[in-house]
């Protein structure tokens, strides 16, 4: 359907009821936190003791909790920095920026005046003022830094994907129960546009009982820096994918009985991370969840193409909130019309073919919980075990991949 066509449909469709709140579908709806201390008590909240804890921080002293930034790559600068500034009123400051490289100190000192910048997290951890960490460096970093900082009374923020198996999952779940620390994992992209929609389509019911999703993310190029180095990177499946599975497993209810993985490595030399994976998650009540990522197509296809009984589902763009992020403009986001999801069904005998209205997330909502959760004792949004939970499934993939056969994920 091309921009500019009339959506007949549309309003018979906008007027079904909202999904309830019980249903869980409720966009940016926090769920219950697992996170627990050795002795099954809930961390406290940072408020409630201002005082120094015996590890050499005074959480929350000031009434607004310090954060410090490992990594001012991409995502250290682009995102972390950016997004946990713009929650000062929330109860969070950016306080101090780690990077080993003298160019990306000069940038940080230049971008954030106000934040002290180190050169490792081990001059970030003997500065008082940072009381919560994130790390945003590679993948194979993320659990000796995580451990670290934990130990050292830190909480912890750690970016997608949480680690590189479920050996390294429960070392860090562990590391934050024995220190009492908050742990969460940067899924910003539960506040996706499309994903939100998506989701919203399903709890209005207008697709019946779903059975098939295919969610893609496809590009073309060559893997650079550690991205391309599987050991560094975990592969192809652990960028994108790590997004995928988690909002496959957010979406439908009940365990994955096995899942099947194909992957492919073609020409790019410099690489060994992959350039084609496909995902199959079989959940046991029927529904196939199947993840596509790739790095060597010339065209993409739909971000999301679901089957229901009743109807289909397509949209063929991502979310649009990345590039108003790099301008520092993510309270401005909009999308083009025609990007909407266009839903296929029949309603009263009529087929319709509506486009439907896009729920807006914002990826702010991530550091807005981290901030409830830290300092007011909120659930948190993306709670550590949740994650664990996708990390099986990573590991359940290698070795379908490995071995050609399926496999059914731990702990499902
Ligand atoms: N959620 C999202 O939408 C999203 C988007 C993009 C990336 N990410 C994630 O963000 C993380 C970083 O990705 P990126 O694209 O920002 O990578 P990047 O641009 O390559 O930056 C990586 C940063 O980590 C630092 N670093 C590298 N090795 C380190 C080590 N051993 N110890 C400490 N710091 C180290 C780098 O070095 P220096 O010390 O030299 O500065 C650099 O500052 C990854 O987990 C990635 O998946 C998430």
């Amino acid at each position: 359907m091309r921009a500019g066509t009339a959506y007949w449909g549309i309003w018979d469709l906008s007027r079904s009821t909202p999904p309830p709140a019980e249903a869980g579908f409720a966009p940016g709806r926090a769920k219950r936190v697992s996170h627990r201390t050795r002795d099954g008590r809930r961390p406290q909240p940072s408020r409630v003791r201002w005082q120094r804890d015996g590890r050499g921080v005074a959480m929350g002293a000031s009434g607004q909790l310090g954060v410090g930034v490992v990594g001012y790559g991409y995502a250290g600068r682009a995102f972390h920095c950016y997004l946990a500034s713009l929650e000062r009123p929330h109860g969070l400051e950016l306080r101090a920026v780690a990077t080993r490289d003298p160019e990306r100190q000069a940038r940080a000192r230049r971008d954030h005046p106000g934040a002290r910048v180190h050169a490792t997290l081990d001059d970030m951890l003997r500065d008082d003022a940072v009381e919560l960490v994130v790390l945003a460096t590679p993948h194979d970093t993320h659990r000796d830094l995580a451990v670290r900082a934990l130990a050292a009374g830190r909480h912890v923020v750690v970016d997608k994907v949480m680690c590189l198996n479920l050996a390294e999952a429960d070392v860090m779940i562990e590391a934050a129960e024995r220190a009492g620390r908050l742990l969460t994992v940067f899924h910003n992209r539960r506040w996706d546009w499309d994903y939100l929609t998506v989701r919203d389509v399903l709890a209005r019911g207008w697709l019946g009982a779903p059975y098939l999703f295919e969610s893609t993310v496809f590009g073309y190029g060559e893997p650079r820096g550690w991205r391309a180095c599987r050991a560094q990177g975990g592969g192809i499946l652990y960028d994108w994918g790590a997004h995928l599975v988690d909002q496959a497993l957010q979406l439908v209810p009940g365990p994955v009985g096995r899942v099947e993985c194909v992957t492919q490595s073609r020409r790019w030399s410099q690489s060994d991370a992959g350039s084609y994976a496909r995902l199959s998650l079989h959940f046991e009540n029927g529904v196939l969840f199947v993840v596509e990522v790739g790095n060597l197509a010339r065209r993409a296809k739909p971000r999301w193409y679901v089957l229901g009984e009743e109807g289909a589902l397509v949209r063929q763009a991502r979310d649009p909130q990345e590039p108003f992020l790099n301008r520092r403009a993510i309270d401005a986001v909009t999308e083009p019309p025609g990007e909407r999801a266009v839903v296929h069904t029949v309603r009263d005998g009529l087929a319709v073919e509506a486009a439907v209205d896009t729920v807006r997330g914002s990826w702010r909502a991530f550091y807005q919980n981290v901030a409830d959760a830290a300092l007011r004792g909120a659930p948190l949004a993306v709670a550590p075990r949740e994650v664990r939970r996708a990390i099986a499934v990573f590991d359940a993939a290698e070795a379908a991949s490995r071995t050609g056969l399926p496999v059914r994920p731990a702990g499902e």
